[in-house]
C-alpha cells in the first residue's frame, strides 16, 4: 500500500507564520509538524510515500526530505499542487505514483497518537472500498462531520456544517481503493472552489463501501494558533517535559 502525505494549502489561519514557511514545517516541540503524520504512515508499515505540497514551498520539502538519513529506508516522491485546489485535487496528483495499488492518505497537519498498522493490514486484504477515522470533538463545525444512523453506519458527511449531525468529526487519515482516481476525476468544485475530500468520501458512503474506525488516542489538527500550541504542549509532554512547571514559572515571572 502506498502513502500520500498531503501538505498543500496556504495555511492562512496561521498567517503571518506561514507567509514564508510552509504550515507543515512549523515547529511542534522538537520536530516539524509534518514529521508526526509521516511517523504515523511509517509506523503503519508504509514505505513508499508521495509528498504533495503547494508550489510556493515545494523546495522546502525537497530540502528537508530529499536527503534525510532519518528516513533512509523510505522511498519519497514529490508532487507540486500548482494552486490550492483542495485536498482531493492534491490526492489526485498521486494517481500514477499509486498505480494499481491501494493508498493511505494523511494530512500533513494532523497528529495521531494511535497505531494504524492493523487497519492498514486489514485494508490491504479488503476487496474494495474506503475507510475513514472519526473522533468525538468539542466543536465538529470546524471539520467534516459524519451523520451516523441508528445502526451505526455513516449515511453522509457534511463539510463544516452549521448544525453538526453528530459530535464526531472525520479526521485527516483516509484509505482508498483504486476507484478513488475516477471519483476525483469526476468531482465538481465546491462553493469555495475546491475539490473536497468530503465529496470523495461521500461517494463511497453513498455506494455503501465506506467503513470507519474511531480514533482512540490523541488527535490534533494543528492548523490554527491554538491547536498548534496544543500540539506543542502535547509533544512536549510526550518528551517528558513538565509543562505544569513551566506554567508555574511563568506565573512567577521567570
Ligand atoms: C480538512 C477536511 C475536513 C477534515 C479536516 C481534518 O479540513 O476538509 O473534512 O475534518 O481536514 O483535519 P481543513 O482542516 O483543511 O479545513
Amino acid at each position: 500500500m502506498k502513502g500520500v502525505l498531503i501538505c498543500g494549502g496556504k495555511g492562512t489561519r496561521l498567517y503571518p507564520l506561514t507567509k514564508t514557511v510552509n504550515k507543515q514545517l512549523m515547529p511542534v516541540y522538537n520536530k516539524p509538524l509534518v514529521h508526526y503524520p509521516l511517523a504515523t504512515l511509517i509506523k503503519a508499515g508504509i514505505k513508499e510515500i508521495m509528498i504533495v505540497s503547494g508550489a510556493e514551498h515545494a523546495d522546502q520539502f525537497l530540502q528537508h526530505f530529499g536527503n534525510n538519513d532519518e528516513f533512509a529506508d523510505i522511498r519519497f516522491e514529490f508532487a507540486v499542487q500548482k494552486e490550492p485546489g483542495g485536498i482531493a485535487q492534491a490526492l489526485g496528483l498521486a494517481r500514477y505514483f499509486v498505480g494499481d495499488d491501494k493508498c493511505v492518505a494523511i494530512l500533513g497537519d494532523n497528529i495521531y497518537e494511535d497505531d494504524f498498522s492493523k487497519d492498514v493490514e486489514a485494508f490491504k486484504n479488503q476487496d474494495q472500498g474506503a475507510k475513514i477515522f472519526i473522533k468525538e470533538v468539542p466543536d465538529p463545525r470546524r471539520f467534516g462531520c459524519p451523520e451516523i444512523s441508528h445502526d451505526g453506519t455513516i449515511c453522509r458527511i457534511i463539510e463544516k456544517p452549521e448544525i453538526p449531525p453528530s459530535r464526531y468529526c472525520v479526521t485527516g487519515l483516509y484509505m482508498y481503493d483504486n476507484k478513488v482516481w475516477d471519483v476525483i476525476e469526476h468531482l465538481k468544485p465546491s462553493g469555495r472552489g475546491e475539490l473536497e475530500i468530503t465529496d470523495v468520501n461521500n461517494h463511497y458512503v453513498y455506494s455503501g463501501t465506506m467503513t470507519y474506525g474511531e480514533v482512540k488516542g490523541a488527535w490534533i489538527d494543528a492548523g490554527t494558533f491554538d491547536s498548534l500550541l496544543k500540539a506543542n504542549i502535547w509533544a512536549a509532554q510526550k518528551n517528558s517535559v513538565n509543562v505544569a512547571d513551566i506554567l508555574t514559572q511563568l506565573e512567577d515571572g521567570l
